[in-house]
């Protein structure tokens, strides 16, 4: 199907994009020879471009936030009726959306009670960061003010959040970064860094030597994702979860889990972190707790961290002295309010198991054909495809052979991911994150595209 578009209507927006937009990761020079992508319109899982040109997108806007879908018209009205009524007011005040989704959110989130609001993922993961600082300076004597973090993840953009960093790639060029952060090794058995058995305790136990090495009292957090997202599709392996909790447990280190990807449905529970049995003291959150309607982001503490910033009213300098401008807006809880009730309402949690079956059976049906699979891994909606040189030596495969994976999937109309500059020689992981709405067509178009791609770019 194509777009009722008239395509001369739509040149003088390529060409103003092509002027004046700066994209993201993106390299420029490409634009003088072709013209940028621009997206018009998307329903469900479909898009159209300036062209006219329908996609099925299978990476919910290309980094997994669309998870209910484009063009939600009730979504779009519960905005326009709460923008009409009050737009905004900071938040050292409360507006109602903002209320009533915080009440929403921690109903699906025991053991949590305070939800505190920003715009992006970094920021969420930042404001953790100077809550554990503030911890640490208030209620350690100045201790315990490390944070660890964990190779091959990823936690934002911005200076701070690039100190947590697990992929170099991202990093490089932005330092120095601030002190204090240190990084843990990642637990994926793929790429095995000890021959053992229980490797999931194991790759645990590497998080308590850093402890240890640091010294437990300058450690007061560690922020980690539940699957790892775009450091390659990690899923934890058995026992790992038990263990850090332990040992966080063990050394009062805070557990910060980032549920910027996870969040809201993707692996087929609300969050991540509630597969694995983790009881979190910090949980952040962004991309789909209003997929992408409006910019939400949430800080979720426990009452116990909360409590810690208001032990002295006395002192002016006690409370979580932050604000974020745009954490005020209204329109961020009241689509969150309505993003949550169309998952609960359309079944999407069960849809998202069910289609996260499916495609994990039919990547590993493409791995008895396609040698180039190294590795399928997932959770729910949220799937990669390790891909390799050679099996036995599980050499990966050239990140410009998975780039062109990803571009004769575009040229079928299917819009897949892949890690991209982000771990060096490593960037060999194919993603998929489609819409918790996936039906079982959709998810063999997705995976007919990558079979084709592989046999095409293999050949
Ligand atoms: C796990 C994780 N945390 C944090 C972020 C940063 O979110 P944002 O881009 O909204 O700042 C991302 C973004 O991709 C992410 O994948």
């Amino acid at each position: 199907m194509t777009l009722d578009l008239n395509p001369n209507d739509m040149t003088h927006v390529v060409a103003a994009d092509r002027e004046h937009v700066w994209h993201h990761l993106s390299q420029h020079k490409q634009y003088e020879t072709i013209d940028p992508r621009v997206f018009v319109e998307g329903k469900g899982m479909r898009l159209w471009d300036a062209t006219g040109r329908e996609f099925l997108d299978a990476v919910s806007g290309g980094v997994w936030t669309v998870n209910v879908g484009y063009g939600r018209e009730s979504i779009a009205n519960a905005v326009r009726d709460q923008l009409l009524k009050l737009n905004y007011f900071a938040g050292s005040a409360g507006t109602v959306p903002g209320a009533i989704f915080a009440q929403r959110l921690i109903d699906k989130m025991p053991g949590m009670s305070r939800v505190y609001y920003s715009n992006s993922g970094s920021e969420a993961n930042e404001k953790v960061y100077k809550m554990v600082r503030q911890i640490a300076a208030r209620h350690h004597g100045g201790r315990k003010w490390k944070i660890l973090y964990r190779d091959r993840d990823y936690h934002g953009t911005t200076i701070g959040t690039l100190a947590t960093s697990g992929q170099d790639q991202r990093a490089m060029h932005y330092g120095p970064f601030p002190d204090g952060f240190v990084r843990v090794p990642h637990c994926l058995e793929y790429r095995k860094q000890w021959d053992v058995e229980n490797y999931g305790e194991r790759a645990a136990d590497a998080i308590e030597e850093v402890i240890l090495r640091e010294g437990p009292d300058t450690v007061g957090a560690i922020v980690l994702e539940p699957v790892t997202a775009g450091g390659g599709v990690i899923t934890p392996p058995e026992g790992y979860w038990q263990r850090v909790q332990e040992i966080c447990r063990k050394y009062d280190v805070l557990l910060h889990i980032d549920e910027v990807v996870c969040g809201l449905g993707r692996t087929g529970t609300w969050f991540g972190y509630q597969q694995y049995g983790i009881e979190p003291d910090f949980v952040t959150m962004a991309k789909g707790v209003a997929s992408g309607y409006a910019a939400i982001s949430c800080t979720v503490t426990t009452e116990r961290v909360f409590e810690m910033f208001k032990d002295a009213p006395e002192d002016g300098t006690s409370y979580f002295r932050d604000i974020s401008t745009f954490g005020g807006c209204t329109a961020g809880p009241v689509a969150a309010i309505e993003n949550m009730r169309i998952i609960e309402d359309e079944n999407l949690l069960e849809n998202t198991t069910r289609m996260g079956e499916r495609v994990l059976a039919n990547l590993h049906q493409l791995m008895e054909k396609h040698a180039v699979i190294g590795d399928v891994r997932g959770k729910g909606l949220f799937c990669g495809a390790e891909l390799v040189a050679d099996r036995q030596s599980k050499e990966p495969a050239e990140e410009k052979k998975v780039q062109a994976v990803v571009a004769e999937c575009l040229a079928q109309g299917v819009i897949i991911g892949a890690t991209n500059r982000s771990l060096p020689g490593m960037n060999n992981t194919l993603c998929l994150s489609p819409a918790l709405i996936a039906t079982p067509d959709d998810i063999d178009r997705i995976t007919d595209a990558i079979d084709n791609a592989l046999s095409r770019v293999f050949a």
